[in-house]
């Protein structure tokens, strides 16, 4: 039986203590205990505000900065007693500020763990995201890396996982470069969503106390870029909102999408079937049972992770899809879900970077692989265009040719002409240098084509961005 024992925070209204179990089952002190250096720095500027208008003196300010200061150097320094009795992070550092200073009772003036906690996830979301886009630089640069090692290297592009037409392969490095690019730049604008203080909204209706918002929105870094002070304009929508968190999980799992379809192209790639590349044996491991197997491991996770990723973002938006306004205390579970799509959002950079740098492409295998003519079918269509015949016509002459082609087993650019001018008499003696590689490319001038000035462009571009 619960002991009849008052809660500290709460005490006033209660008769009994919560149950063991409740304690067990309410708890987030083990998951939210991350955000203490967050829950810190509201705190301060919280009570720097409360010193500013009055509520509480300069000294009283003062004993509960020190306070903090010596709680949050505890933590960093592993020694401190988190106690799940408790609850969640703000009540074990309220509590641990009460037993070293009185003033601590005065803390709290002004302030609901609902705005609270809806500020210290603000914070933590700016500096994840801070966190994410680097790591997602280092897996950008590391595969800009791999472009510049194999820039003479081709393979054939894809389409219906048939041989389409020959690339570059930093072309297709490119590709993926676009991807997680894309996806850094989500996380700075969530990272931007973030960016407005909810502090003062109360538990739902602010306060009756002559707080002072914007000082503590901008104590906290919650400014545009002149400087000026973001903060929320709606208390109740600030206390439920937890769109940040859907969106931060959407850039999470967006980027799992991109890394899983990288890693894809890598499994495909390091097949005997394809050999195009080779991946570092520190990023594959070895069959328990079959000796000559090197599995590549950090791909096939990476895959793996996505799922994961996605889950998050679907618990989410189930948690929030059915709440009535504002805060109800099932919003504790939102936090788990974006912490663990940080963690494993940040370790997937780390580990799609690490396997790409230790990659060698195969030359001769790709080599073999771009070597086949008819991956520039559609090339000899282009040629018979420019000699005026209309496309479908030539699409459907290019096709008769190859068929002929397979027909006779031969390559491609090994029919004699007078065959193919059979096919159709716009082809001219020069029909074959169509199948000449380099001169295929050097023709793919425009914009974000494979052609080697595109290419050269792009090397350019991401030299820059990416330095
Ligand atoms: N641990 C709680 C959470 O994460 C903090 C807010 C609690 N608010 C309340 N009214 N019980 O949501």
């Amino acid at each position: 039986m619960p002991k009849k024992s008052a809660h500290a925070t709460w005490g006033g209204r209660f008769t009994a203590a919560p149950a063991e179990l409740m304690l067990r089952f309410s708890e987030s002190v083990s998951f939210d205990r991350r955000l203490a250096a967050f829950d810190i720095a509201g705190s301060k500027a919280h009570s720097a505000m409360l010193a500013k208008v009055g509520l509480i003196s300069a000294r009283e300010r003062d004993a509960i900065h020190a306070g903090l200061d010596a709680i949050l150097a505890e933590i960093e320094a592993g020694k401190f007693a988190w106690d799940t009795k408790h609850e969640d992070v703000h009540m074990n550092i309220e509590q641990a500020l009460t037993q070293r200073v009185p003033a601590a009772a005065k803390l709290h003036t002004a302030r609901s763990r609902n705005d609270q906690v809806a500020t210290d996830m603000r914070l933590w979301f700016k500096s994840a995201c801070a966190v994410l886009v680097e790591r997602i630089r280092g897996a950008e640069r590391a595969l800009l890396t791999l472009a510049q090692q194999n820039g003479e290297v081709f393979i054939p592009g894809y389409t219906h996982l048939q041989r389409a037409q020959p690339v570059p392969v930093a072309h297709h490095l490119f590709a993926w470069i676009e991807m997680l690019d894309r996806d850094r730049t989500r996380f700075a604008e969530v990272a931007a969503k973030a960016n407005v203080c909810p502090l003062g909204s109360g538990a739902i209706a602010g306060t009756t106390l002559p707080i002072d918002r914007e000082f503590v929105a901008k104590a906290l870094g919650f400014v545009d870029a002149k400087g000026r002070p973001q903060v929320t304009q709606k208390s109740m929508d600030a206390v439920a909102d937890r769109d940040t968190f859907v969106e931060f999980a959407t850039a999470c799992a967006l980027f799992g999408v991109h890394a899983s379809r990288i890693a894809e192209d890598l499994v495909l790639w390091s097949s005997a079937e394809f050999k195009f590349i080779e991946l570092p044996d520190a990023f594959c491991t070895g069959s328990s049972l079959m000796p000559q197997k090197k599995n590549p491991d950090s791909c096939e996770l990476l895959r793996g992770k996505s799922a994961r990723l996605q889950g998050n973002l679907h618990t989410l938006l189930t948690l929030t899809k059915g709440l009535p306004l504002t805060y109800n205390r099932d919003l504790q579970e939102d936090k788990p879900p974006v912490f663990d799509s940080f963690d494993q959002t940040e370790i997937c950079a780390a580990v799609l970077a690490g396997t790409v740098t230790g990659a060698k492409f195969n030359l001769d295998r790709c080599a073999a692989a771009v070597a086949d003519p008819a991956l520039l079918a559609t090339d000899l269509a282009d040629y018979l265009v420019l000699k005026g015949v209309p496309f479908r016509e030539a699409h459907h002459a290019v096709g008769a040719i190859v068929r002929l082609a397979e027909k006779n087993s031969v390559a491609l650019n090994q029919l004699p002409t007078d065959e193919v001018q059979k096919v159709h008499p716009a082809f001219g003696a020069d029909w074959v240098e169509i199948f000449d590689l380099r001169r295929a490319l050097a023709k793919r001038t425009g914009t974000g084509m494979p052609g080697p000035a595109q290419v050269k462009k792009q090397f350019k571009r991401w030299e820059k961005r990416l330095a």
